[in-house]
């Protein structure tokens, strides 16, 4: 479609620069750091600055500690290795943690998030996903654990800045006695009121609240499981350019993560194997950069509120909703916003593997058309994550829905096919440009292009 020529969008021209989903916001004070590395020589991954950034994040988000390190992604392997070393023992050399092992993950994320389990040698069995928050089912997951009794280990993501319904996850988890890997890789910044009798003395160190005469503790995602991971990703709320994050109170899985990411020596006068090692250890200029932004975490998140409440009043009379969040329990980060078009104004829009069709119909858009109408003004948006269960490297994982499970449903003698939470968020949803950089102005063109797509 010409949508510069199509005369719904007469009168609005193309961004001069390109408005992005969320891209890095630098202020100048990363600058120093990285200099202050270079000027002393720390160019490598030891330094002052992962020092510094393990020190002040373990304290912001409020765990006992810390190890940088190079991605999200490597947070995550370590992390998920960890957990399946303590459920399971330790490896041999050409075997994972998890093999022969099911693991309970988050359907509705980015793969790192699981691919870690894959790593290991386990099965992901996929979760399906609650309208509420557009993360993790704790219905579902109550099924898959009738379905799968003996599985130990659950893989939650936060997304897109929005805590998960982690109080009842954990309840969960906790009568089946098993562990949580937590990815809180897009939701730093973001809190969650957990009720006292879920919190631990870690968490005493949160602000404590009061929701629905209940006593409890507001804690920082990144605090919320046995295992927790952060990203520092370039489009992330905070970044580095890259680098990640491993937390956790346990000295001796800082100390294992540390010694695993830093290829496993042992304490010998020569390099010493008796387990496998990674190269994951955060180089201090990285941690530099991350040094300069940490000061502005706050800020980015002011920023991104606004944003979604702009779009929120923007978008007033349009049939759409917006990423939703619990607010007597949750603060978002926000990092990302979304929208959702009600399924009675979703016009045509089919996709296939690797492309799609969508047609106009009046009074109603689908993704595929606001997608390419801002990128056709020089905005980028995103579709919702394909579901993980939906992904042709995972399409014969299990796959659990609040109903049982979620895989064969149809009946070629019975009409009506069963449609799950996350493929219908994916069906109707989108990202929308997200960028801190955003002006108010360019955001008023975004939500005014949205709507014409409804014209
Ligand atoms: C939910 C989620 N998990 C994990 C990651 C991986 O983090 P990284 O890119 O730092 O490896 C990302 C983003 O990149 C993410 O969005």
């Amino acid at each position: 479609m010409d949508f510069k020529n199509d005369i719904r969008f007469r009168g609005i021209r193309p961004f001069e620069k390109k408005l992005w989903l969320s891209s890095p916001t630098i202020h100048g004070e990363e600058q120093r750091w990285v200099d202050e590395a270079i000027r002393t020589n720390w160019v490598s991954t030891i330094g002052a600055n992962i020092n510094e950034i393990e020190k002040n994040i373990a304290q912001y988000v409020g765990c006992r500690y810390a190890v940088a390190l190079s991605s999200g992604t490597a947070a995550l392997h370590v992390a998920t290795k960890l957990a399946g070393e303590k459920l399971y023992g330790m490896a041999r050399p050409n075997h994972g943690t998890l093999e022969g092992k099911k693991v309970f993950c988050s359907d509705v994320t980015f793969s790192a998030s699981i691919n870690p389990v894959a790593y290991e040698d386990g099965e992901a069995v996929f979760i399906d996903t609650e309208p509420d928050t557009w993360n993790m089912s704790p219905e579902a997951l109550e099924k898959a654990f009738q379905i799968y009794p003996e599985v130990r280990l659950i893989v939650v993501a936060h997304l897109y800045g929005t805590p998960g319904k982690v109080a009842e996850i954990r309840r969960i988890a906790d009568a089946h006695g098993a562990l949580i890997v937590e990815d809180a890789a897009e939701s730093l910044g973001a809190r969650y009121f957990l009720p006292m009798d879920l919190c631990t003395d870690r968490d005493e160190r949160a602000e404590a609240g009061n929701v629905n005469g209940v006593d409890g503790w507001w804690v920082e995602t990144g605090a919320l499981g046995d295992y927790n991971c952060i990203s520092f990703n370039g489009n992330k709320i905070i970044t580095g350019s890259s680098g990640g994050m491993f937390l956790t109170d346990s000295l001796e899985d800082c100390n294992k993560v540390k010694k695993w990411s830093t290829q496993s020596r042992e304490d010998a006068p020569w390099y010493q194997h008796e387990e496998i090692g990674y190269n994951y250890r955060m180089s201090n200029i990285v941690a530099g950069i991350v040094r300069g932004q940490l000061p502005y975490l706050d800020m980015h998140i002011d920023q991104k509120r606004a944003i979604y409440e702009r779009y929120k009043a923007g978008f007033r009379g349009l049939p759409v909703t917006m990423n939703p969040f619990d607010a007597s329990v949750s603060e978002p980060n926000y990092w990302l916003s979304c929208l959702l078009i009600n399924s009675d104004a979703m016009a045509p829009h089919v996709r296939g593997e690797k492309d799609q069709l969508w047609q106009h119909e009046s009074g109603k858009s689908s993704p595929g058309e606001i997608l390419a109408a801002m990128a056709a003004f020089n905005a980028e948006g995103r579709p919702i994550w394909k579901p993980m269960h939906m992904q042709p490297i995972y399409r014969s994982n299990p796959f659990i829905t609040a109903e049982g499970n979620g895989r064969a449903r149809s009946n070629a003698y019975i009409s009506g096919k069963g449609q799950d939470v996350g493929e219908d968020l994916y069906r109707r949803g989108l990202c929308l440009p997200s960028d801190n950089k955003m002006t108010a102005e360019q955001q008023k063109i975004i939500i005014d292009i949205i709507h014409r797509c409804f014209c």
